[in-house]
């Protein structure tokens, strides 16, 4: 059975997106056949993180029964496959989220992983991704609104039968007012997969087009996120500490 993994939140604007995209190059970049969905139908862009704003086949018009599967299959030059969603609000016309899970069976087979970036909230979007998936990752920032959705996001996968892996803390700034790590897990009462750190670096490799984990390789956001792809499948991570974090570590 292939494996469908959603990455979800509830809450907006955690970092869906941006995790997604780096799993992808990371987990293609270990050799792995990926296919990342965009499957934030009406608000989509999955494709502006990777670079490339516009395709001419979207999951739009497979939904639309206008494009088969795959006419709507792009690889990236890192190997990673994408199916993109349409941009433009003419997309919008005529497709019902619902249809995604039907959709998706063309592919299924033909690749190893797929991870679909799921929609905000909790809504058609982001239970047609739930439906598509076998497994689910749930993104948070280490407050109390995020976390709520999170354990709503939880729930409500469970309840449909999704697995869900754990948590992806991101944005974490050590402030005073954030949920500790012993919070978040006493609340939500999954494991925690990854702590990504809050660093600018992050909307700057946006803005580069560029996934952090190839912009910053050896950042602790890129080195987070490479831990998190290893263990996805069951990988020992192999990684370098740059030799200054290891100097600045004997003085910690
Ligand atoms: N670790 C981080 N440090 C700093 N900024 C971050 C970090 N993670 C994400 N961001 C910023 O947060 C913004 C939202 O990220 P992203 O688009 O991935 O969230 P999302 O959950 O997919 O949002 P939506 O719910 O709208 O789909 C981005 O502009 C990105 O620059
Ligand atoms: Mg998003």
């Amino acid at each position: 059975m292939t494996r469908v993994i959603s990455i979800l939140s509830g809450k907006g604007g955690v970092g869906k997106t941006f995790v997604t995209a780096n799993l992808g190059i990371l987990l293609a970049d270990l050799g792995k056949d990926i296919t990342i969905i965009d499957g934030n139908l009406t608000t989509p862009n999955l494709g502006l993180h990777l670079g490339i704003p516009l395709f001419p086949k979207t999951l739009h018009d497979v939904l639309k029964n206008k494009a088969k599967i795959s006419d709507a299959l792009y690889e990236h030059e890192s190997g990673l496959k994408i199916i993109p969603a349409g941009i433009s609000l003419n997309d919008l016309r005529g497709i019902d989220a619902r249809d995604l899970p039907s959709a998706l069976l063309g592919l299924l087979g033909n690749t190893g992983l797929v991870i679909i970036d799921s929609a905000a909230g909790l809504g058609r979007e982001a239970l047609a991704a739930i439906e598509s998936s076998n497994e689910a990752i749930i993104v948070t920032n280490p407050d109390l609104p995020a976390v709520l959705d999170a354990m709503k996001a939880t729930k409500l996968s469970e309840k449909i039968g999704t697995k869900v892996l754990g948590l992806v803390v991101n944005r974490i700034s050590n402030k005073r007012h954030e949920l500790s790590e012993r919070e978040i897990t006493e609340l939500t009462e999954i494991p925690i997969l990854a702590k990504i750190p809050e660093d600018r670096s992050v909307s700057k490799s946006i803005a580069m087009k560029t996934p952090i984990t190839k912009y910053k390789p050896n950042s602790k956001v890129s080195i987070e996120l490479k831990k998190l792809a290893s263990a996805l499948i069951g990988r020992r991570i192999e990684y370098s500490v740059p030799w200054y974090r290891r100097v600045f570590s004997i003085f910690r």
